[in-house]
């Protein structure tokens, strides 16, 4: 059971259908474009839309404001050192404001990042440096059956073999995100990070932790692998940051806040300057980094809250109990589940639905008109930018931290098995208005009953 009661409600929306027929019309059948006024359940992500504790909210009050070095910095600061071991901390207003940082300063054009799944901010940025993202995520990954504990690792085979090979020189770092975002939410093991570590060490590359959910892929270490001799999910984390040489995090996730992101140097004080300066720039002084003051105590308190092994037990429970629940009804999901999310197969939901037009997202707005729940698509829209197709055509049901019960799922449950019932009819979507990069945000689409 969750271990927590609830101290704060708050009513949702009950739109009627044609309210939800009108709203996804006008938002030119884009998820992101309808208001949450005419949503019943919203997962489309568990970023910023987590519920705070009390002492959370209690520690906002003191938040101090102080421009320069504030003593709700000095707390920020303590907190992550103590969970990291990394002695310099900055934070950052989101994650991908991290990522700016970190990549405008160490790459240029030509330069190759490795991931075992760059998430859709991570490689646009690693873009917009004219250096290219590749995604080597561990062959596991390709088969949604299998119940392999670690999908979310990346494929040491084949890192080692782009090192060999001729353009072996132009990479520059290797990106581990864990729990594995673009790669179904899947965990990393402590092993294959320790692997990569070794690789980085060879080869003189710069290893970068995404730890957006850091405790997630630490609970999930400590329930499915072996021998690393760790009890709590605390001391898993500071084993998974002792491998990296930089850190960052999207505090929007495991900070358990609604804003906030951190960059972490470990023994490198001129890297630390430049990015400190990069900060001061994009973001606002290095010890606010475009956070109130309050803002830095929500989040110390969360990341203190986060690694309680009951909050994850609870969490995983529940992502496991939601993706059985999918699984026996009928609905095809990718399983394992991880802890933030439980991913659809909805090409396989859709065959008659080609890649070009959109299976998961054809489902995604059949989900929204059928019960108003909201979810993203994870397939050929988010990931084929390029004109390519996405390896699976997948629809994400993001799960916000402490927010929804086990009745709300078992009501999102209920309707995808409606939407089962009703799978033939519904039509594939093409793309009318496009942006060129993270096309999702802004696309407009519309429905293309023909599959031409
Ligand atoms: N890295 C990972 C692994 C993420 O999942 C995200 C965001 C970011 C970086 C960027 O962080 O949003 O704070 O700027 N993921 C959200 C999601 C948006 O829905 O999965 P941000």
């Amino acid at each position: 059971m969750e271990p927590y009661r609830i101290k704060a409600v708050e009513p949702i929306p009950f739109p009627s259908r044609g309210d939800r027929e009108q709203a996804l019309t006008r938002s030119g059948y884009n998820l992101f474009r309808v208001p949450s006024a005419q949503v019943t359940i919203d997962l489309l992500t568990d970023s910023g839309t987590g519920s705070m504790s009390a002492a959370q909210w209690a520690a906002m009050m003191i938040g101090d404001e102080a421009y320069a070095c504030s003593t709700s910095y000095e707390r920020f600061d303590a907190v992550l050192r103590g969970i990291t071991g990394f002695p310099e901390i900055m934070p950052v207003h989101q994650g991908r404001a991290a990522e700016r940082v970190v990549f405008s300063t160490l790459l240029g054009p030509g330069d190759i990042v490795v991931s075992n799944t760059h998430f859709d901010t991570t490689r646009a940025h690693v873009e917009a440096t004219g250096s290219q993202a590749l995604d080597l995520p561990s062959p596991e990954a390709a088969d949604l059956d299998s119940d392999h504990p670690f999908k979310g690792n990346i494929d040491l085979g084949a890192l080692t073999d782009l090192l060999a090979g001729p353009d072996g020189h132009r990479v520059k770092a290797v990106v581990m995100t864990v729990t594995n975002n673009g790669g179904g939410g899947q965990p990393v093991s402590l092993e294959n990070l320790r692997r990569v570590r070794a690789v980085c060490d060879e080869h003189g590359l710069v290893f970068l932790l995404d730890a957006s959910r850091f405790a997630e892929n630490s609970w999930l270490v400590l329930q499915r692998e072996r021998g690393h001799g760790y009890r709590e999910p605390v001391e898993v984390a500071r084993a998974t940051f002792d491998l990296a040489d930089v850190f960052w995090a999207s505090l929007k996730k495991d900070g358990l806040a609604n804003i906030g992101g951190v960059i972490g140097v470990r023994d490198d004080p001129e890297l630390a300057r430049r990015f400190r300066q990069r900060v001061i720039l994009d973001e606002g002084f290095s010890t606010y980094g475009g956070l109130a003051g309050r803002d830095l105590e929500a989040l110390a308190q969360g990341l203190s809250e986060v690694t309680d092994p009951r909050y994850l037990a609870d969490r995983a429970d529940t992502a496991r109990w939601f993706a059985d629940s999918l699984h026996k009804a009928g609905v095809p999901v990718v399983r394992p589940a991880g802890c933030h999310a439980v991913y659809v197969r909805a090409g396989e939901i859709l065959p008659h639905i080609p890649a070009h037009r959109f299976p998961g997202h054809a489902w995604s707005c059949a989900l929204y008109l059928e019960g108003g729940i909201r979810a993203v698509e994870f397939g050929s829209l988010l990931l084929g930018s390029g004109g390519g197709s996405a390896p699976h055509e997948l629809v994400r049901l993001a799960l916000p931290r402490r927010v929804y019960t086990r009745s709300h799922l078992e009501y999102v449950v209920d309707t995808a098995v409606a939407v089962g019932r009703i799978a033939d009819e519904l039509p594939g979507y093409r793309i009318v208005g496009d942006s060129p990069a993270l096309r999702h945000f802004t696309a407009v689409l519309e429905p293309a009953p023909h599959a031409g």
